[in-house]
């Protein structure tokens, strides 16, 4: 892939790994000097970092928590003095775990909602001085399928990302015309996350989807990337759905 001229920065929530990584590295193409966040695993961000440097891009690795709006508010300056501004915020860092309402701590859905939802007000209220510093933004959010079939095993998952998709159209209304904000809906990606799914249930999860397979981290990353482009300067508050037809079952 060509490199495009350079731009300022591009922030990429929980980029260390899966679809994070993946959307990292394109935008590190389209010219962005894009920040990999991770909370967990700095060898995997420090990797991702030579990866996009080895190819001619520029990345820092940065480690906060999402789920704190102190953590990431001194990322959002981080990256926005390491790259001469901020441009592109991608919410994607994401927690899903399995339990039933019955099963679930009070800790547990205050961390899940913390993580899947809260996480991006504070990315996008801490980027917003910057992004109006700019002629045009991006805000993509990344939601889940799950928003909108519900889940019977992940009620706090599927509620923070619904949530997820309120705040789209909203930052939408809000930022409009020069930030566009819009959000990705996955369904099954092959990542870390759904490695023991897919190990456990693939033939009766890919029996259900009309393409017949998961999607690879770089199909969700592509249609990232045109939201974050100039072309897709017309699309704001959409959620669009990136999930094999699925949904239609
Ligand atoms: N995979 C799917 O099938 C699927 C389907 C629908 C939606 N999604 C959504 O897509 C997004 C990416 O999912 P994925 O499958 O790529 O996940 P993944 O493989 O589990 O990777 C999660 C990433 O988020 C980071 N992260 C987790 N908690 C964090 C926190 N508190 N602060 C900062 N970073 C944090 C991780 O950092 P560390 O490496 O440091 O832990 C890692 O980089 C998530 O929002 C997920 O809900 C995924």
């Amino acid at each position: 892939m060509s490199r495009e001229n350079s731009r300022p920065g591009a922030l990429v929530t929980g980029s260390s790994r899966g679809i994070g990584a993946a959307i990292a590295r394109r935008l590190a193409t389209m010219g962005y000097g894009v920040c990999i966040n991770y909370v967990t695993s700095e060898d995997a961000a420090s990797r991702e970092v030579e990866a996009i440097e080895r190819t001619g891009g520029r990345a820092i690795a940065v480690r906060a928590d999402v789920g704190s709006f102190s953590a990431v508010e001194a990322m959002v300056q981080r990256t926005a003095d390491a790259f001469g501004g901020l441009r592109v915020v991608v919410n994607n860092a994401g927690l899903s775990e399995h339990a039933t309402v019955e099963g679930m701590t009070v800790d547990a859905w205050n961390r899940a909602v913390a993580v899947n939802l809260s996480s991006a007000f504070y990315a996008v209220k801490a980027a917003l001085p910057y992004l109006r510093n700019e002629p045009w933004g991006r805000i993509i959010n990344i939601a889940s399928l799950r928003a909108m079939t519900g889940s019977d095993h992940g009620a706090h998952y599927a509620a923070a990302k619904a949530g997820l998709i309120g705040l789209t159209k909203s930052l939408a209304l809000e930022l409009a015309p020069a930030v566009t904000v819009n959000a990705v809906s996955p369904g099954y990606t092959r990542t870390d996350m759904t490695k023991d799914s897919l190990a456990r249930y693939g033939d009766a999860i890919l029996a259900r989807i009309p393409a017949r397979r998961a999607a690879e981290p770089e199909e969700i990353a592509a249609l990232v990337a045109f939201l974050a482009s100039d072309e897709a300067a017309y699309i704001t508050g959409e959620t669009i759905n990136a999930n094999g037809g699925i949904y239609m079952r």
